[in-house]
């Protein structure tokens, strides 16, 4: 069973009407996280102009939410019917406790159930934390000028893996949703819930998960 709760937070797959939730992650990611994520230097207005590329057909964001604010994120891109880019991102303050794995076993497994069998990873050759994060899940890793592209060989998708995905996207939505109502319990000033923190309704009408 993939993880929904890790290090107090929540993993579950972003809707596209929270694309700026994930914009507010991006952009507050530290300097070295920043550059380290995007493989170089890129300016809020990039990073903007990326968020706003997101759609729910090619895209599977899964975001890593505490308290209702998105701390991490893995961005799935299809890029042909049999390959995708994935690139990973935890914030400073939740690195190093194991939610970039968790973000990425959640990945490979949407990956695998959309039929990806070469997931691309790039990253900086100075990058060992995701080098060996990959490495964690097998990654055949090949060094092309100064970055490092990961290679993971994902397995086909098989009833177990898709009912794996379907069983842990309701787990996660239920846990979104105790998570907000406890949110609303709380003591006035003890939290920052707010209308934008809402868990996304289940699909209907525009609203859609990413690439779902
Ligand atoms: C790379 C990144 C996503 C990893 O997320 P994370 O939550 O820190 O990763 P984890 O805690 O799951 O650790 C993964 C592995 O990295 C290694 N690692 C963890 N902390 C490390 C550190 N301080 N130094 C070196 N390696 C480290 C460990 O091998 C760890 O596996 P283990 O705990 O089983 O031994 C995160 O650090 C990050 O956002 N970095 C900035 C953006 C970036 O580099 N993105 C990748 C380019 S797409």
């Amino acid at each position: 069973m993939q993880e929904v709760f890790v290090e107090g937070g929540l993993i579950r797959k972003l809707w596209t009407i929270e694309a700026h939730a994930y914009r507010d992650h991006l952009l507050r990611l530290d300097p070295d996280s920043r550059r380290s994520r995007f493989g170089g230097a890129v300016s809020d207005e990039m990073i903007r102009v990326y968020t706003a590329t997101l759609k729910s057909t090619d895209t599977v964001i899964h975001g890593f939410f505490v308290d209702g604010v998105m701390r991490g994120a893995a961005d799935l891109r299809l890029l042909s019917p049999d390959e995708a880019e994935a690139a990973f991102s935890v914030e400073k303050a939740w690195q190093s406790h194991g939610v970039g794995s968790a973000l990425l076993e959640r990945c490979l497994l949407a990956a695998r159930n959309r039929g990806v069998t070469r997931l691309h990873v790039c990253c900086l050759s100075e990058n060992h934390r995701m080098q060996q994060l990959a490495r964690k899940f097998a990654a055949e890793l090949s060094f092309d000028f100064g970055t490092v592209i990961g290679k993971v060989e994902n397995a086909r998708p098989t009833p177990l893996s898709l009912m794996q995905e379907i069983v842990t996207d309701g787990h996660s939505f239920a846990a979104a949703c105790i998570d907000y109502q406890s949110r609303l319990m709380k003591p006035p000033g003890s939290g920052t819930t707010t209308l934008s923190t809402l868990p996304p309704a289940p699909p209907a009408g525009t609203a859609s998960p990413t690439a779902d």
